[in-house]
């Protein structure tokens, strides 16, 4: 049993719907006037809504609006004599469980009624569902502890609708952040929209975000609706921020300010209710001092500001992102399988200092898939100054990565006069441990990482089978 609130002004017809929905079992509550049903609409806390929009009405979509962003997993079925398909398509876009063109028949909506509240009741409450998978926190690789961070951080504030200052160096995955914010908030079934502040000259910016009018500047040919309105009910996502204009700056403060904006050549102010995620490739608080941004902004996009690390100052996330783009990017031949990776040429990925970050991380794997023979990933396959760049110092950020130590011994400890054999057990020792810890001790998984079987590591790990690593460190 449900609680359905129907809207419709013509009361026959709210009559024969309110008939189907108690013979299906459920609760109605039915108003005639739209603007009425939505000021109430929290207090009756429906769990589907039916609601008539009119024909030709500049605002028929916005009692989905509305209730998308009031009640935004309640699914709503759109009743309408307007046989037009885009307006169909656009309702379904903008959230809409379903859209039936009257005169239709009670058959239909009976169907309807049931999908909506079936999967309403699914763990993909909302019809976008199939376009939201792919950008939650799945897709985001990362066990060191500043990701684990950042995972805390974006399930406590996604649901909240406070601006966020996502920073961080190119490549690091701040766009991803971004995407997991909005489909993991209320508004994951509305847009998502993304623009690049540093894409495009000052005047074209201002267009793009608030639109404009007809006439307003040469070549605007005709109407524009801007990203802000494009983003209705959902998030923008505003990046390279630091690059925006002073001028423009300001406009968008007044924005955030007074949740309105006005499209470029008109005086009319257009609420919107968008939440806004902005990111920066460059320090935005150091910049704000210095004076290249408007103080007032910085700190209404920062309300809560949100640090993604450089690559280089999280190594221990490089064998999963690299296990993740093999996947990601090979199928090996008929197999299925992705290519694997020998072990040299992971330990010249995870000691790269990798100044693109994640990006430059992903291109080179996929290039090296593209490459490799038989299947196997070798350090020949990777981009040339990858192979050949000087490890970093040992002194560097991250002083327990194993792999980090192992290829950035300094020359002069090298044990010379010990047994070969002893050192490479070492330092063979040293590296899976630190894999096995990278991999929250889950021995499998270090394995899979490593290119070695479970019975292998197992049997490598076996004190008797290697000298004790504490031998050799004295040694060192
Ligand atoms: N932690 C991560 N896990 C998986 N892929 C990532 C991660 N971080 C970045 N990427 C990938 O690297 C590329 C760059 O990420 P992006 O979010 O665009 O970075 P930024 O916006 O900081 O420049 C994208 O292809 C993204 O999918
Ligand atoms: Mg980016």
């Amino acid at each position: 049993m449900a609680r359905v609130l129907i809207i419709d002004d013509d009361p026959a017809m709210a009559q024969v719907m309110s008939a189907l929905c108690a013979e299906i079992g459920h609760t109605v509550v039915v108003y005639s006037s739209t603007s009425k049903a939505l000021n109430l609409l929290s207090s009756h806390s429906p769990q589907l809504v039916i609601a008539q929009c009119n024909a030709g009405n500049a605002g028929e979509l916005e009692v989905l609006k509305v209730c998308r962003a009031s009640l935004p997993h309640v699914p709503v079925i759109l009743l309408t004599g307007n046989k037009s398909v885009p307006e169909a398509v656009a309702a379904m876009r903008a959230g809409a469980a379903d859209y039936l063109l009257k005169p239709f028949h009670m058959g239909d909506l009976k169907e309807a009624i049931q999908r909506a509240l079936s999967d309403a009741q699914s763990p993909y409450p909302d019809p976008s569902a199939r376009v939201r998978e792919g950008h939650g926190f799945e897709n985001i690789i990362g066990s060191s502890a500043r990701m684990q961070n950042i995972f805390e951080l974006i399930g406590k504030v996604a649901r909240t609708d406070s601006t966020i200052l996502i920073s961080g160096e190119s490549g690091t995955g701040k766009e991803l952040v971004a995407r997991a914010l909005h489909f993991n908030s209320g508004r994951r079934s509305l847009p998502f929209v993304a623009i690049n502040c540093s894409a495009l000259p000052e005047n074209l910016l201002e267009s793009e975000l608030f639109g404009h009018k007809k006439g307003s500047f040469t070549g605007a040919v005709q109407d524009k609706v801007g990203l802000f309105e494009e983003a209705e009910g959902g998030t923008i996502f505003l990046d390279e921020i630091n690059s925006m204009a002073a001028l423009l700056q300001t406009k968008l403060l007044r924005v955030l300010q007074e949740r309105v904006i006005r499209r470029v050549g008109e005086n009319r102010n257009i609420p919107i209710h968008v939440r806004v995620l902005a990111a920066s490739n460059e320090p935005l608080f150091k910049k704000m001092k210095a004076g290249g941004f408007r103080e007032d902004l910085y700190y209404r996009l920062a309300v809560i500001p949100l640090e993604v690390p450089p690559l280089r100052e999280r190594r221990e996330d490089i064998p999963l992102l690299v296990e993740h783009f093999l996947q990601k990017h090979t199928l090996f031949g008929n197999s299925n399988r992705p290519a694997a990776l020998d072990q040299r040429t992971m330990q010249a990925l995870c000691s790269y200092s990798w100044p693109g970050n994640v990006r430059e991380l992903e291109n080179a794997v996929e290039r090296a898939c593209a490459l490799c023979e038989n299947g196997v990933v070798q350090l020949g396959d990777l981009p040339p100054h990858v192979v050949t760049s000087e490890p970093l110092s040992v002194t560097g950020a991250v002083p327990h990565s194993p792999i980090y130590a192992t290829t950035s011994l300094p020359q002069t400890s090298l044990p010379i006069g010990r047994p070969l054999s002893e050192f490479i057990a070492a330092q063979e020792r040293r590296f899976i441990e630190e894999t096995i810890r990278a991999n929250r001790g889950v021995r499998e998984r270090a394995a899979q990482v490593l290119g070695i079987s479970s019975a292998t590591l197992y049997r490598k790990l076996d004190a008797a089978s290697m000298p004790p690593i504490q031998k050799v460190a004295d040694s060192l």
